[in-house]
């Protein structure tokens, strides 16, 4: 996936304003986690191998295999504003059509205010090493990164929830069973753009599955397992949440569908659309 640096750049500045330290493009040349190569080899008082901090050798792979990982982390939250542009369009079509405004920021049923999010790496009660704390402090910023994605990825898929459950509990139309007494709750306008980004068109189907394999290291020493854990966790963490990106645009792509049929619906008349 290619996507154009202004796009970035606009969402860089969009979460810079939220989030100052996540979704850097180089977080890792950045002052936060910058550093680590200046760690002395010698480490007084930790003559036990297990219990020795990582070689500057093992830090130094460790580091290469986490910086790629920030591409597609960055790529998969662009691809969630697209999705997050996308879901309000059809959430103000159908907020046009019956004059209310969408529940979808609601606890109750069907709702879970429960995040997908895998829990995110605790930070270790351990005092960990240096070169081992180096490595950490860089997962951990990755991992930060992904808590957001998920959240992220629960609030679109609450809007298209929010929205389904609308069309399904409007089975008589826009206006209702009894049009005639049918008052708009508001102004809700028809958007006025459709949402114009090609990850969303159909014909130009775009893969947004991602199946990045993490590279299988055996070590002696327990702080680089940990970290070899870690590592791969966030690996399966990022597939894991491209997948399931992409079946959410495929339920958006539905939900515009249903949306569109249901605001063309005669009031009045029994058609129900069972969105959900
Ligand atoms: C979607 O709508 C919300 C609320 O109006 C807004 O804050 C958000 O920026 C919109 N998302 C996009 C990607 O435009
Ligand atoms: C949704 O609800 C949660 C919890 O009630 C709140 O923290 C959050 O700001 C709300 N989000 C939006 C976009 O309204
Ligand atoms: C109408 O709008 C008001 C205020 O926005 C809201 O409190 C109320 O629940 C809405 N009524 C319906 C039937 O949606
Ligand atoms: C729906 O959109 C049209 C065009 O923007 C507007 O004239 C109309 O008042 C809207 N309906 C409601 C209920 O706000
Ligand atoms: C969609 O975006 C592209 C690139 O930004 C632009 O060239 C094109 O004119 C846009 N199409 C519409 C219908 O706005």
């Amino acid at each position: 996936m290619a996507f154009s640096a202004p796009l970035l750049a606009v969402a860089v500045a969009a979460l810079s304003a939220a989030e100052p330290v996540l979704f850097e493009p180089d977080p890792f040349a950045s002052a936060q986690l910058r550093g680590g190569d200046d760690i002395p080899e010698e480490e007084p008082g930790r003559s036990n191998k297990w219990l020795k901090d990582i070689s500057t050798r093992t830090k130094n792979h460790f580091k290469k295999l986490l910086q790629p990982l920030q591409s597609p982390i960055v790529q998969e939250y662009l691809v969630l504003i697209i999705l997050d542009g996308y879901v309000n369009y059809t959430m103000q079509l159908v907020e046009n059509a019956t004059g209310r405004e969408v529940v979808w920021n609601r606890t109750g049923r069907g709702l879970s205010l429960e995040s997908e999010a895998p829990r995110a790496l605790a930070s270790r009660k351990q005092e960990l090493p240096p070169r081992a704390r180096y490595i950490n402090r860089m997962l951990i910023y990755l991992n930060k990164e992904m808590d957001m994605v998920w959240n992220y990825k629960t609030m679109v898929d609450r809007k298209r929830w929010g929205v389904g459950n609308v069309i399904t509990s409007s089975p008589y139309g826009p206006h209702g069973e009894h049009p005639d007494r049918w008052r708009a709750n508001g102004s809700f306008p028809s958007p006025t753009v459709t949402p114009n980004s090609t990850i969303l068109l159909q014909d130009q189907k775009r893969n947004l599955v991602f199946d990045i394999k993490p590279e299988v290291d055996e070590y002696d020493n327990k702080y680089a397992q940990q970290l070899q854990a870690d590592y791969e966790s966030l690996v399966r963490n990022i597939d894991d949440a491209s997948q399931k990106i992409s079946n959410l645009r495929d339920r958006l792509w539905k939900m515009e569908s249903f949306a569109h049929e249901f605001v063309a619906l005669p009031s009045g008349v029994w058609n129900k659309i069972d969105a959900n």
